[in-house]
């Protein structure tokens, strides 16, 4: 599949096969593409938590209203970010970089995000969001579905991972074999509705 028909066929699929099972090497592959979108300064604020357990799971649907889709899913992964990334051992985000880009890249993080809390969490959902549409396409061209979510009760899911008090949680997206087509769209807005040319 190439990348405009992923595009164009990915859908936000809210019934699978509750006994298809991803194996670890489709689940790696799949993690392997994630972790290749782009963030700030390199800093990868991402942490992906993927959730086998099935209480767990199952405390995480009661959570999303009921959401079938948490629990017959193959895979649900919650796309968490650490906030204060920029500051844990900075020198690994460009540890093979020329040493001019080191001595350049090492303050300027210091300096964008020190005491810049807006700026640590806006980059968080910056860098997790753009890789919930690599994972979505990359699950597409793999034969499998996905819906990303932000349905469900953010502290009570916080909880049930045991999220750390400087990490933040984005969305969560679901993974697995379609069992019933999405609807067709519901109202896609013109291109002329969004698409500007040099102002508003
Ligand atoms: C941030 C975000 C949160 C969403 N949350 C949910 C959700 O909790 N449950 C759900 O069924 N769909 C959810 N969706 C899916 C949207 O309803 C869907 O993307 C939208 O209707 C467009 O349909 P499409 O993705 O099939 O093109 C969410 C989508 C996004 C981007």
């Amino acid at each position: 599949m190439n990348i405009k028909q992923a595009i164009t066929s990915r859908r936000s699929v809210k019934h699978y096969d509750p006994t298809h099972t991803m194996t670890d090497d489709e689940i790696n592959e799949l993690m392997e593409h994630a972790i290749l979108s782009p963030t700030a300064f390199n800093i990868q604020h991402w942490r992906f938590v993927q959730v086998q357990d099935k209480d767990k799971r199952q405390q995480i649907e009661d959570a999303s209203w009921g959401q079938k889709q948490v629990t017959e899913s193959s895979l649900l992964l919650i796309l968490c970010a650490d906030l204060n990334a920029w500051e844990k051992q900075p020198e690994r985000y460009c540890r093979n970089a020329p040493q001019e880009v080191q001595d350049f890249l090492l303050p300027a993080i210091e300096d964008y995000y020190t005491n810049h809390h807006q700026a640590q969490r806006d980059e968080c959902m910056r860098s997790t969001s753009i890789a919930a549409m690599n994972i979505m396409l990359m699950a597409k061209g793999m034969g499998y579905d996905s819906c990303p979510m932000d349905g469900f009760d953010f502290d009570k899911v916080a909880k049930i991972i045991n999220l750390p008090h400087d990490h933040i949680i984005n969305m969560m997206i679901t993974i697995g074999k379609k069992k019933i087509e999405a609807r067709s769209r519901a109202g896609q807005l013109a291109l002329s509705d969004v698409f500007l040319t040099d102002s508003f």
